[in-house]
């Protein structure tokens, strides 16, 4: 049996930590370590106590000052928006027609789709992100040559085709049907194969009809454990849009839970422009929150209240919405949650952002049992932060007293330089 042990500054989380900088949740070892037997954590803890134990022939992998954390779940991404990150001076609605509408009809060409497939995953992976919520386009073939590159590089991915025949250009239109049985060749083929798993995907309710939508909750009843994925009151102008287009909802959320979407393993990004009802409807029916600050900043949506959420039971994971948000690390992602939280009266402690980046996310999706951190038998996907990897960092970590003060800069300074190994299932990823 392959056994692998890790030795280095260890941090992971048993649970919410709050804001607490000393809450029991946190568990860190300055010199710690974490034991994989095929993929698989084992056990976890002080590197003096497990090196007495350790299983004959195992080898051991030093980090020396460097910190390994779970790896980083990013719970809405769109994958073919790469080619149009960093598009200057529009909002949603106008950034969707003038951008992302013909950046995403290049995916009809299957070798294209591989092609950015593959350019996305190692950018994930550089970045430290091991499983993501992921939109295709309209066309399968875009989920195919997804999945493909996915299943190669053994990684846990969530994604779906996206489901949209009105509002958009025709060029990108299905139908209710079409979409349907799309949506279930892809399910039948993909679903639970390896670390896969599939997610229905309407885009956002401007873009489907109500027969669409209703065709979505018909596979959702059909695959009780496939995952919805959409977007939610991200902007002001979206939301009087469906007002106007769905006159008998109570409200926008309204929309889906009338059309049955709303369950556990749904995830809905954004969430900015949401009442009490909305948010009491969110925790009632296990849906998730993708908060998205990267984005949120980027297209001036609004600012996401996490504690209001938390205290409302709703779950929440973090999003980078590439190519709406400019990063996919989730350093950089944490550190405009931070802001964000600032903006509104708030506080998100750097303990509070790793919960959000990891076993939160992990609990949005439903993969706490599998993923999120260190506990025995969870898959071994974990990154290695490099506490020096800019003069500056170097500098101001050595200035750090505590273990927060120091995660904190890192993270409000850190980025992808900060990344020196990402590992999935117990195995370096090369990117
Ligand atoms: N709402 C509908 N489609 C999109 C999209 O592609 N990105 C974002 N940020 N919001 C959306
Ligand atoms: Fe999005």
């Amino acid at each position: 049996s392959k056994c692998k042990a890790f030795r280095a500054s260890i941090l992971h989380l048993l649970g919410d930590p709050e804001n607490d900088l000393d809450s029991e949740k946190i568990e860190y070892w300055e010199d710690g370590l974490l034991l994989i037997v095929e993929g698989y954590v084992k056990s976890v803890g002080p590197a003096e106590v497990l090196l007495k134990t350790l299983p004959e022939g195992c080898e051991v992998i030093e980090y020396p000052n460097q910190l390994i954390i779970p790896g980083m779940i990013d719970t809405h991404v769109h994958y073919p928006q790469i080619d149009m990150i960093a598009a200057y001076g529009e909002q949603l609605l106008t950034w969707l027609e003038s951008y992302t509408f013909p950046t995403e009809k290049q995916f009809s060409d299957k070798a294209h789709a591989a092609d950015v497939a593959q350019f996305f995953l190692s950018e994930l992976l550089r970045n430290g992100t091991t499983t993501a919520l992921v939109f295709g386009t309209v066309h399968p073939e875009s989920v195919d040559a997804f999945f493909e590159e996915a299943e190669r590089l053994d990684l846990r991915m969530i994604a779906g085709k996206v489901l949209m025949d009105r509002n958009c250009p025709e060029y990108l239109q299905d139908t209710p049907e079409q979409g349907y049985e799309d949506s279930k060749t892809l399910i039948e083929k993909w679903h639970g194969k390896g670390r896969l798993s599939y997610a229905v995907t309407p885009r956002f309710a401007p873009t489907s009809t109500p027969e669409q939508l209703a065709k979505a909750g018909q596979l959702l009843s059909e695959y009780p454990d496939v995952y919805m994925h959409t977007h939610v009151a991200e902007n002001k102008d979206e939301v009087a849009w469906v007002e106007s287009l769905f006159p008998e909802s109570r409200s926008y959320l309204d929309v889906y839970q009338q059309h049955e979407l709303l369950r556990p393993r749904s995830v809905l990004a954004h969430c900015l422009h949401l009442d009490d009802d909305d948010k009491k409807c969110m925790s009632d029916t296990g849906s998730a929150a993708a908060f998205c600050p990267s984005s949120n900043l980027f297209l001036g949506s609004g600012l996401f209240d996490v504690a209001d959420f938390k205290e409302k039971g709703v779950r929440i994971g973090m999003g980078s919405d590439v190519g709406a948000g400019t990063s996919f690390n989730m350093l950089r992602n944490s550190s405009d949650a931070y802001k964000v939280t600032q903006l509104s009266g708030g506080k998100l402690s750097a303990f509070q952002a790793l919960y959000l980046a990891t076993l939160s996310g992990a609990k949005a999706l439903y993969l706490d049992d599998k993923i999120g951190n260190f506990e025995q038998g969870k898959e071994a996907d974990f990154v290695v932060l490099n506490y020096d990897s800019t003069p500056l960092i170097k500098r101001r970590l050595k200035a750090a007293t505590t273990l927060h003060d120091k995660l904190f800069a890192l993270m409000m300074l850190g980025d992808d330089r900060s990344i020196s190994a990402t590992y999935i299932k117990g195995e370096q990823a090369k990117f």
